[in-house]
């Protein structure tokens, strides 16, 4: 995918998540392959990696570390970082989000939010080329998610974002619509959001209508 900003709509349980753990090379597709630069991630383990990271929409698990730094300077020793370096790194990364006082606090005890943009910091510090971001702003209070749509706006790899707000993503370059497991719609934002909101607030797209 050429396209610098990707966002990805569609209902619960319609296969968006998995279509980012596909993307990550984290699970097998039936179909497909997935390259990043013409590469198959699933050959290259190291590579992916490097170049793809992806948030998950549970952050509960994604932290491994008790600290918030450990947690943080982990993906930087993975990618090779030395170990001073990857602290001045994490500490940056930390800095930049004002949360540089997280270095030392348990990540046991921060709270649902928190660990959520830990783990965002955690992933910019990389700077993938492809960043996945499965609702990032989700249990973000306002302050700190306007803080994250400054910082992805500055993103200079490729965002894939999932959201359920087609608002967020309706100035991206593309935008795939995911339908019961399958690519629904795939186009601009122009071309697929309309019809997107028109089916999701149709009549008998009640979702407890079985009810
Ligand atoms: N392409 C697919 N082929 C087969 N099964 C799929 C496919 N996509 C999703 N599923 C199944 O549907 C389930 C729900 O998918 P998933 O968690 O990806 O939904 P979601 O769109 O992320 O939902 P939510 O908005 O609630 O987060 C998965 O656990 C998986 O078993
Ligand atoms: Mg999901």
């Amino acid at each position: 995918m050429p396209e610098r900003r990707i966002g990805i709509l569609g209902r619960n349980g319609s296969g968006k998540s998995t279509l980012a753990r596909a993307m990550a090379g984290l699970i097998d597709t039936v179909e497909g392959k997935v390259t990043i630069g013409g590469d198959d991630i699933r050959k290259d383990r190291k590579t992916a990696l490097r170049r793809v990271g992806i948030l998950f929409q549970n952050p509960e698990h994604q932290i491994i570390f008790p600290t918030g730094l450990e947690e943080v300077r982990f993906g930087l020793l993975q990618m090779g970082h030395p170990k001073r370096e990857a602290t001045r790194l994490a500490e940056a990364a930390l800095a930049r989000f004002g949360r540089a006082h997280w270095a030392e606090r348990s990540t046991a005890a921060l709270s649902q939010g928190q660990k959520h943009l830990l783990c965002v910091i955690s992933l910019l510090a990389m700077e993938p080329a492809v960043l996945i971001l499965d609702e990032p702003f989700s249990g973000l209070d306002i302050p700190t998610e306007r803080a994250l749509r400054r910082v992805l706006e500055d993103y200079p790899g490729t965002l894939v974002q999932i959201t359920h707000d087609p608002q967020v993503i309706a100035a991206y370059d593309r935008v795939l619509w995911i339908d019961e497991g399958r690519v629904r719609a795939d186009g601009t934002p122009d071309a697929v959001i309309p019809d997107y909101l028109a089916e999701m607030t149709a009549e008998g797209a009640d979702a407890f209508a079985d009810l």
